[in-house]
């Protein structure tokens, strides 16, 4: 269906529509917190959306949408299908975004996106709240792993490829689902890293940093945006026309349809105080540009008797149905409620074969004193601590473990492979002996045996020690003011290590935590994050040597708590000179954004640069003995300008894959807007002037060669 057959269609609907028709058409029900009835008298009533249900449930819903209402208009179902469709216990589940933003590989986010929306679609649902575009700059937050980390531009590449994969070329088709890039804006930056509070941020700050990866998405033809919980200099973002349609609509072409976040516009209310009752907060909500409620039902008789009671305006309702029936219509619902899907697509061959790559890219490795990758001629390998066998740590958040509400006790669904299942199969492989011992817990109190460990481990050629979060540590609420290992893990690394026995340290977490002396004094340290159903047999091929660890990260590991936030594009001042710091710290992180070393070393000559055409290109040459995946970082400086601008911004990188000794030339295009800025006027310009580039393998300055230019 075209455009204008489309908007005339909505015309004609919205002509139609009775006040409470469309107030209803506005509100998305939460049914596992409702329960079936109830979402089924919202069914009858014209609900425009229901969250968390699944398959037939779903279809239930549907039928009596569409049959035993006057219009018959379908509902849409949104669901959190966050690293896979997760919600459903026999979808298949992929690393989370922080995990997939390590392979800096576009086409992980745009694969995850594609077999998730098919999963998704397959369950008679329409719609994912994901990706998430908040940056993960203050990792104290419970929902960095839902980040592709902290920079704008790597969160924008991978935010723009999951959408595409989510959505395809077409929303009618029957694989692919519409994604919503959330939260809009700022959510990861509340202050303290409180979840759901205030954030210190002004619009030049939110256009410069926050911004740039909302736009992507949009370019890239997201159909739905969320609102964030927190607020902007005393306006909630959910009550902010600012952000809502003059940036979003007005300046981003956005045209699909808003959602709130969950119960936002009654926070209006209990928690942020600018609205005395939930019908001055709904009609604020709806004034500001939010077209569909989720979850706040009371919205319905509020905004029915606000128009009546000629306190807002029919006309700001049609806006808001007129984006809901918009995106139903490209989404030819009305023709066919339901997508056909690929039965039997649920953790298929195709599908596994997919997490597993992902699995393999997300990994980082980050030391080595040559330890890895292990030898054949090993003969023992123990494999020790408290995230080695936990399939729920290792998926982290929004999975059937989590959500709709929380189920540790949900029995674990094959397929999935943990670490310690991952080394047992390798080791098996080459006739090594294997042993495990969990050592000690992630929480103080759950479970201790350090000494047991110790002597598990004592006689072994190297030991595993597989460290990291879980599950009350991940998620929304559940921010952290301390990042060092908690429990006895730190006890438990002394105690191993003390045996001499080479050690090998692996990060399972939803985050980089604070490991301070479990990565620096381990032999070698491989971060894995949230790896999915395949983490741990990533885990087992690198340390074997199966795969080559191409991995970078997304984000800054610590030093320690009191370090954060450590993000590498942070605006320059007189204790962030080089070498100055903290008087008790170094002001570096403990490793920085774009770090990973794999099993090949990377040798980078002969930058150059030229200055009319803005093209640029580097030599690289794989020094190693193994082939390797790098990838190749461009970043800038602006040397002087109007505003504060960061020391340095990524604004490209590119991946090469080179057998050992090796050499390719590897080139970059530039345009005058990569070298752009946000001025004290709000707009984005590049300044006439001095710049510097600098290319190479890491955030590092030692990592970067350099080439100044004028524009
Ligand atoms: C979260 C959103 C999520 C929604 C629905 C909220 O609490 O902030 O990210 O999509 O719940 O589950």
């Amino acid at each position: 269906m075209d455009n204008k057959t489309i908007a005339a269609r909505v015309q004609a609907l919205l002509a139609e529509m009775t006040l409470e028709e469309k107030a209803a058409q506005m509100v998305q029900v939460p049914v596992a917190y409702v329960g079936h009835e109830e979402a089924l008298r919202w069914a009858r009533l014209g609900a425009g959306s229901f969250l968390h249900v699944l398959g037939d449930e779903a279809r239930e819903l549907q039928k009596a949408a569409i049959e035993e209402t006057r219009l018959g208009i379908p509902v849409i179902f949104g669901i959190d299908a966050i690293h896979g469709h997760g919600l459903n216990d026999h979808a298949t589940i992929f690393p989370s975004q922080l995990a997939a933003a390590c392979s800096w590989n576009p086409e992980v986010a745009y694969t995850m996106g594609q077999v998730t929306a098919r999963e998704v679609a397959t369950d008679g649902l329409h719609w994912t709240f994901s990706p998430v575009l908040c940056l993960g700059r203050d990792t104290r937050w419970g929902r960095v792993d839902e980040t592709f980390g902290e920079d704008p531009y790597l969160a924008g590449e991978m935010g723009a490829a999951i959408v595409r994969g989510y959505q395809g070329d077409d929303l009618s088709d029957g694989e692919h689902i519409l994604a919503c890039a959330k939260h809009y804006i700022g959510y990861g930056e509340a202050v303290g890293a409180r979840d759901a509070c205030d954030t210190e941020m002004t619009y030049r700050k939110l256009r410069e940093v926050f911004l740039p990866p909302f736009k992507k998405a949009v370019d890239a033809g997201v159909a739905s945006i969320m609102t964030a919980y927190g607020s902007i200099d005393g306006t909630p973002f959910t009550s902010d026309r600012t952000t809502l349609k003059d940036i979003l609509r007005g300046e981003l072409g956005f045209d699909g349809f808003v959602v709130t976040d969950w119960d936002n516009v009654t926070s209006l209310v209990h928690r942020q105080h600018v609205a005395g009752t939930v019908q001055e907060a709904s009609v604020m909500a709806a004034r500001a540009g939010n077209d569909m409620i989720m979850t706040t039902t009371a919205f319905y008789d509020a905004v029915i008797e606000a128009v009546r009671a000629g306190k807002l305006e029919e006309s700001v309702l049609d806006e808001a149905v007129r984006h809901i029936l918009t995106i139903k219509l490209r989404m030819n619902l009305f023709e066919k409620p339901e997508k056909a899907g690929r039965p039997g697509c649920f953790g298929c061959a195709e599908h596994l074969a997919k997490a597993k790559d992902a699995a393999d890219k997300s990994l980082v490795l980050l030391a080595n004193n040559g330890v890895l990758p292990l030898q054949p001629s090993v003969k023992k390998v123990a494999v020790i601590g408290p995230n080695a066998d936990d399939i729920r740590a290792q998926y982290g958040d929004w999975t059937y473990f989590t959500h709709p509400k929380p189920n540790l006790a949900h029995e674990p669904v094959r397929p999935y492979v943990t670490v310690k299942e991952g080394v047992e199969a390798a080791c098996k492989a080459i006739g090594a002996a294997c042993v495990y011992h969990r050592g000690c817990s992630v929480l103080d109190g759950e479970y201790e045996d350090i000494a047991g460990a110790v002597s598990a481990a004592k006689d072994a050629d190297v030991i595993v020690l597989v460290v990291g979060d879980v599950i009350p540590q991940i998620g929304e609420e559940k921010d952290r003011a301390v990042l060092e290992l908690s429990g006895r893990q730190m006890e438990l690394f002394d105690a191993l290590r003390a045996l001499g026995i080479p050690l090998v340290t692996v990060l399972v977490a939803s985050k980089p935590l604070a490991v301070g002396r479990a990565a620096t004094d381990a032999d070698a340290f491989l971060c894995a994050f949230n790896g999915g159903m395949f983490g741990g047999e990533a885990v087992a091929k690198a340390l074997f040597g199966e795969i080559n660890p191409s991995g970078r990260l997304p984000i800054s590991f610590p030093r320690s708590s009191g370090q954060v936030p450590v993000y590498y594009n942070s605006l320059p001042g007189w204790h962030a000179l080089p070498g100055r710091g903290y008087c008790d710290l170094p002001r570096t992180p403990l490793y920085a954004f774009g770090e990973g070393i794999g099993y090949s070393a990377f040798a980078y000559d002969g930058l150059t640069l030229d200055e009319k055409t803005l093209e640029a290109s580097v030599n690289v040459t794989n020094t190693g003995s193994m082939t390797g995946t790098e990838t190749v970082q461009a970043y800038f400086s602006d040397v002087v300008s109007s505003v504060i601008t960061p020391v340095k911004q990524l604004i490209a990188f590119r991946q090469v894959t080179l057998a050992p000794g090796e050499t390719k030339k590897v080139s970059f295009r530039f345009a005058r807007e990569d070298f752009s800025l946000v001025n004290r006027q709000e707009q984005r310009v590049t300044e006439p002037g001095d710049f510097v580039l600098r290319i190479g393998h890491s955030s590092r300055d030692e990592d970067l060669l350099e080439a100044a230019f004028r524009l």
